[in-house]
């Protein structure tokens, strides 16, 4: 059986507190989708004002990264027990633009998503091949090499997010045969693992929602852009009706 799918929306460093309106049309249209499970990653700023305006919807809010320790002398800095007490479910791990901009490691983000499962959150784990690499053919060994280094063995409440990092953004999109044999590999590497979503993220919109998300193995997505306008985040969400 496929696991039950999950809609996550990335929304980056994008709202202020007003958009909490967005958020409302979002939980209210979450009552009309009882097949799939819906969340948005506000910046930090917003986790509590959202997980507040969320109680007791169908909608999840998580964090878009947190630190591997769970207090210390680390300014700027996020724990994941911060996150889950102002009312996070859950966090993304490893974003391309983390590994891109802030130098993440596999291994640094292997370390974060077991700080998020230690705080009670479920991790979103993401890994893609770049354009160079895809081009290379070797966006296989790459995404198998992350999850290697990156997920960890003992981690069964995680989500794996493919995100090909030349999708980010870009409106360029893998062939939906491109994200099955993807994810065909990704489900082989779970091996036992078979309740772990793996969601695919880079450019999903309204309009390629239903040919990308209807592939083998695809059990969700991970959007950015398209997430921000919850008119939007529900057409996606609508291919699970
Ligand atoms: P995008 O971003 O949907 O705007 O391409 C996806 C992501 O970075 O998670």
């Amino acid at each position: 059986m496929a696991p039950r799918a999950l809609l996550a929306g990335n929304w980056k460093m994008h709202g202020l507190q007003s958009a909490v309106g967005e958020l409302q049309k979002i939980i209210a249209g979450a009552d009309g989708l009882p097949k799939l499970d819906l969340m948005v990653c506000p910046p930090a700023t917003l986790i509590a004002a959202f997980a507040k305006a969320a109680r007791g919807s169908r909608v999840l809010i998580g964090g878009q990264d947190c630190h591997s320790l769970p207090a210390g002398a680390y300014t700027g800095d996020i724990s994941a027990e911060m996150l889950k007490d102002a009312g996070a479910a859950a966090v993304i791990v490893g974003h391309s633009e983390r590994r891109q901009y802030h130098g993440e490691t596999d291994e640094m983000v292997r370390t974060k998503a077991r700080a998020a499962h230690r705080a009670g959150l479920l991790p979103i784990i993401c890994v893609g091949e770049t354009r160079a690499e895809r081009q290379a053919g070797s966006a296989l060994m790459i995404v198998r090499a992350q999850l290697d280094r990156s997920v960890p063995d003992d981690l069964t409440e995680v989500v794996i997010a493919y995100e090909p990092v030349w999708a980010i953004g870009t409106g360029l999109t893998p062939t939906p045969s491109d994200v099955a044999e993807m994810h065909a590999t990704m489900r082989e590497w779970l091996g036992r693992r078979e309740a772990v979503r793996l969601l695919y993220g880079g450019s999903v919109n309204p309009a390629n929602a239903n040919e990308l998300l209807t592939v083998a193995n695809v059990d969700g997505a991970l959007v950015g852009g398209a997430s921000l306008k919850a008119e939007e985040f529900l057409a996606i969400a609508a291919v699970y009706r």
